[in-house]
């Protein structure tokens, strides 16, 4: 990592905790995740090869940047999806910054609609930071839009887990799928979309 981006992550952390402390108002926090689920994330995308990435949940960038980061490596790319004009303004500036903007496409709408438009199995690695009460209506656009053998991320589901129930429930009940739970920072759902037989 060059000293530049580990010092905006740094800053960006900082940041991030100073404003969620002080800003009541949810639209106006960034409710990043935590270095360490950055680190994993980064370490699952290398893992896996996932050239291409999708986040739904952008905020002012500071896991895009993890995932981004990762993703250049291996000849890969992050798509961010964020429907707030306040945190698309952040990220595009905290993206020029980071020297990650050519591995970085970053998407300004509603995720539902995103996840609509997405092609089939064109996505290795979708990682899920958002509404969680929409991921039950999301989740058949997010099985047909990961590739088989394709990882699912999902945040909060410790720290959420009430509201992340429902959701993990049904990824659980589905055929095909393998799924974990990582203690690590808010608590990772992991699922991963197994191969089909040729
Ligand atoms: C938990 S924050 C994302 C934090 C970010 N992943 C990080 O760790 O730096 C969730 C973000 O999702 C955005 N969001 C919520 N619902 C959305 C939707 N339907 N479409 C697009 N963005 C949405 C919010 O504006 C917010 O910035």
């Amino acid at each position: 990592m060059s000293d530049a981006l580990q010092q905006l992550k740094t800053e960006l952390e900082r940041f991030g905790a100073a404003n969620d402390a002080a800003v009541a108002e949810r639209s106006r926090r960034m409710l990043n995740i935590t270095r360490d689920t950055g680190e994993l994330l980064a370490v699952l995308v290398r893992a896996a090869v996932a050239r291409r990435v999708l986040e739904i949940g952008t905020s002012n960038g500071y896991s895009t940047l993890w995932l981004a980061e990762a993703a250049q490596s291996i000849g890969g790319e992050v798509t961010t999806v964020e429907r707030s004009d306040l945190k698309v303004a952040m990220a595009r500036a905290n993206f020029e910054r980071s020297g990650l903007s050519a591995a970085i496409r970053q998407v300004h709408a509603a995720a539902g609609d995103v996840l609509a438009r997405t092609a089939r199995e064109s996505v290795d690695l979708l990682f899920l930071d958002s509404e969680r009460s929409e991921y039950c209506a999301w989740w058949p656009e997010v099985d047909r839009v990961l590739r088989s053998g394709g990882l699912l991320v999902a945040d909060n589901a410790v720290s959420h887990a009430a509201e992340m129930a429902e959701f993990v429930a049904l990824v659980r009940s589905r055929s095909g799928w393998a799924s974990c739970l990582v203690p690590i920072g808010n608590g990772e759902f992991l699922a991963v979309k197994n191969a089909r037989e040729p």
